[in-house]
């Protein structure tokens, strides 16, 4: 586990990025251009947790920067949230292979640097994209059950949407994507 300086946070976080970048902890290390630890305001309001690089990010080391990024800074952007002013990561932070749903070994793998991010960043909640980030985060099943809801546990205030990739393919979910991310930034405003 990664040891916690509570005076120095922002150093911590920079260090925990720099170990997700030389990581070796499962084997996709082999075949990723860059490790995506996240970005953002070290102690943003709002954090945003997806899935897993794809092949725009893995080039860039920065997540959210292909095609879901792009519907994802529209969604933001409508409900008035700043990307800059935030903390977007992944439940993965390298890309996988094969393509598709990370696996067990790599979620496992990742999972102290989320946690690690969590609670450095300590952000006022928590938006879970998709099934993959809430599955390892609260252990729900699916999105549709529990979308939209404030969730409680542990520290934090958590609020589970669709992924973007998913609202990108299928425009039924946009209403509902753009219903909690409207939730999500009145929710960024009020303390806890
Ligand atoms: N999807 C994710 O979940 N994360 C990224 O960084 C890009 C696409």
């Amino acid at each position: 586990m990664i040891a916690f300086d509570a005076g120095d946070h922002f150093a911590e976080l920079k260090r925990l990025h720099s170990q997700v970048r030389r990581c070796r902890k499962c084997f996709l290390w082999k075949t990723r251009k860059k490790a995506v630890p996240g970005e953002g305001l070290p102690d943003a309001t709002v954090m945003l947790i997806g899935e897993a690089p794809g092949k725009k990010e893995d080039a860039a080391g920065r997540p959210f920067v292909g095609p879901s990024g792009k519907f994802l800074d529209q969604m933001l952007e409508e409900v008035g949230l700043v990307r800059e002013n935030i903390f977007i990561t992944s439940t993965i932070k390298c890309i996988p292979v094969p393509a598709g749903k990370p696996k067990k070994v790599s979620i496992e793998a990742c999972n102290p640097y989320l946690q690690g991010q969590l609670k450095l960043v300590n952000p006022r909640i928590v938006c879970l994209l998709g099934e993959v980030a809430a599955r390892n985060v609260l252990g729900v099943d699916k999105v549709a059950d529990v979308r939209g809801e404030i969730i409680r546990r542990s520290e934090h205030i958590f609020l589970v949407t669709y992924h973007p990739a998913a609202a990108r393919r299928f425009p039924a979910l946009h209403a509902h994507m753009r219903k909690d991310f409207r939730l999500l930034a009145r929710r960024a405003n009020i303390r806890q």
